[in-house]
């Protein structure tokens, strides 16, 4: 076997710049203030940081709407800050990987501010422009993921430019080469100053279908908003899922994709240090052969559910890591900056702390790269804006608008508004039982409203100090993670396949075989592994207080909700 890299054996922990800690007192978050954290992260324990977008932008869709790839939102500091930021990291052994935003550009951006002054600007093939349809109306019927229409008419030159996301965010044209050069530019600059990879954003988007195809999904749009961002049951929405599908068809995934990635591999390759490229995408068809594509994609089939049953994770693992070409590395995660937080989507509302350690026990044991989410590792929950002057989330005000539109009553409509915007994961982490909950100083505005659970022990402070805490659960479990190299590089097996209270698997090297138990229900449960070849089960990790270490059997009782890891010792060992 290959020895591992750098991205295979570490956690990987996604900062929300705007949202992560303010170190000006302007109620945003900026790089004074991440560097100002960075020995928090260390002691957590983590070894890589996404960063959402740091770049300039208009924030039309929070930073992901970029108006100049190599620089840095004043908002957050400056290019000297950033350098400051990854020296910081990289002497304490943390790499830095940064969002790369491919599919399209802010409307503010200079190639797309040249490419709208006239039909004949040389960056007007930049962009998709179209004629208007006979009618004057859109050139077909494609719809923005974010909600209208995909298309935006253009006063100064009679068209239309196509916009997957937000009318702010006109998508590039990659079937011209200059685009691809002038990003792979932009590339080269942030490899060159020493970042550690990329977050690819939104890749099924970067291709359309060139003859305007149009879709046929029955789909109404407040359906299709609100499928795309609130977790109900799949059984719930799997003919919706459908309809969805149907109708982004010919706007996702299309021709010359692939030859788009191997091209990026190749550039990002080309540099010393194992740099490292994350799709975000779910289809493992982005790992190429598992050599020439990315190194990870997301197992996001994994998160599109509202309940994590042992039977629900089996069924994950066992259809995606079949599917994996031989060299790929599977990359699970649980949250991030577009969907409910991990607290709040997968709680049963009764035993959500109790669950939230279970999850996290699960995310940090299956095989594969973890992905967490800045605030998970203290328990933060989604918080739901009351009012829609607090809604920062632009397809949250789209939908909010929609269903208004459709007679709905503007409070009604601003309920559905809340549980569907991303502000609801996106609030200012909660680094103290203070004012602003530490975050900014106090008497701050914060960009948006901090969770009044800060109040509550939901803060970086008092669970610091509390052995018990959440963060102390999470410190502890990375480290038993970090050190134990089946969990790292172990093969995974699942046990008792037909079990709904427990999940059981081994994680195997050819050096060690360590068992996973995790119990999903409220009551005790008596689990016997005795046919797994071994004499004792060694303790190494447990969510309960359990005895001395070298003392189980092959059989377990596992305490309501427990994480148990043990390493199973051979039968002739001694
Ligand atoms: C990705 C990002 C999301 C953003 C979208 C458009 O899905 O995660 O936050 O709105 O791309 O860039």
């Amino acid at each position: 076997m290959h020895p591992l890299k750098w991205w295979q054996t570490t956690v990987f922990y996604q900062i929300y710049p705007r949202s992560f800690a303010d170190g000006n007192g302007d109620g945003i978050g900026d790089f004074a203030g991440m560097i100002d954290r960075l020995d928090y992260l260390r002691t957590l324990g983590v070894g890589a940081l996404w960063l959402s977008p740091h770049y300039p932008s208009p924030n039309a869709d929070c930073g992901y709407d970029i108006s100049d790839y190599t620089g840095v939102a004043p908002e957050y500091g400056t290019l000297d800050d950033f350098r400051r930021f990854l020296e910081g990291a990289h002497a304490r052994g943390m790499r830095i990987v940064l969002d790369l935003v491919l599919n399209h550009t802010s409307e503010e951006h200079p190639w797309f501010k040249e490419s709208r002054s006239s039909r004949d600007n040389p960056k007007r093939d930049w962009y998709i422009w179209r004629d208007p349809a006979p009618d004057g109306g859109p050139p077909n019927n494609w719809y923005s993921a974010f909600g209208g229409s995909a298309w935006t008419f253009d006063e100064t030159t009679g068209q239309y430019y196509y916009h997957f996301f937000f009318k702010e965010q006109p998508d590039l044209n990659w079937r011209n080469p200059d685009v691809k050069q002038a990003m792979w530019q932009a590339v080269r600059f942030w490899l060159d100053m020493g970042v550690d990879g990329f977050r690819l954003d939104a890749i099924d988007t970067i291709f359309e279908d060139p003859d305007l195809t149009p879709q046929q999904s029955k789909l109404s749009q407040i359906e299709m908003l609100r499928i795309w961002r609130e977790n109900r049951p799949p059984e719930e929405t799997k003919e919706l899922w459908e309809q969805f599908a149907l109708m982004f068809r010919h706007q996702v995934q299309q021709p010359g994709l692939h030859e788009l990635m191997k091209e990026l591999r190749a550039l990002v390759d080309s540099y010393p240090g194992d740099r490292v490229l994350i799709g975000e995408g779910d289809d493992i068809a982005y790992y190429g052969n598992g050599d020439d594509e990315l190194h990870l994609v997301f197992n996001f089939p994994l998160m599109r559910t509202n309940r994590l049953t042992p039977a629900w994770i089996r069924a994950n693992q066992t259809e995606r890591l079949a599917a994996l070409p031989p060299s790929a590395w599977p990359c699970n995660t649980l949250g991030n900056h577009d969907v409910g937080r991990v607290w709040t989507a997968y709680g049963d509302g009764v035993n959500d702390a109790a669950l939230a350690r279970l999850h996290a026990a699960m995310l940090l044991t299956l095989k594969g790269t973890p992905v967490l989410y800045n605030g998970e590792e203290i328990g933060m929950t989604d918080l739901l804006l009351e009012r829609f002057d607090q809604l920062r989330d632009n397809q949250a005000v789209n939908l909010y608008h929609a269903a208004v539109g459709d007679g709905i009553p503007p409070d009604e409509a601003m309920k559905m508004a809340a549980r569907i915007s991303r502000d609801r994961c996106r609030t200012p982490i909660q680094w103290a039982n203070a004012p602003n909950a530490g975050f900014s100083s106090p008497g701050v505005t914060t960009w948006l409203p901090v969770n009044p659970n800060y109040a509550h022990g939901v803060n970086v402070a008092d669970q610091d100090g509390d052995p018990h805490s959440l963060l102390n659960y999470y410190r502890r479990l990375i480290a038993a993670r970090q050190a134990t190299p089946a969990l790292l590089a172990g093969e995974y097996t699942p046990l008792h396949p037909d079990e709904e209270r427990y999940l059981a698997f081994l994680r195997t090297t050819p050096e060690q075989r360590c068992l996973v138990a995790l119990n999903f229900t409220a009551e005790p449960v008596t689990a016997s592994f005795t046919s797994e070849k071994g004499s004792l089960l060694r303790t190494i990790f447990s969510s309960h207080a359990r005895p001395a270490a070298e003392d189980n059997p092959m059989h377990l009782t596992l305490a309501p909700f427990e994480a148990y890891i043990g390493e199973i010792l051979p039968e002739d060992r001694g």
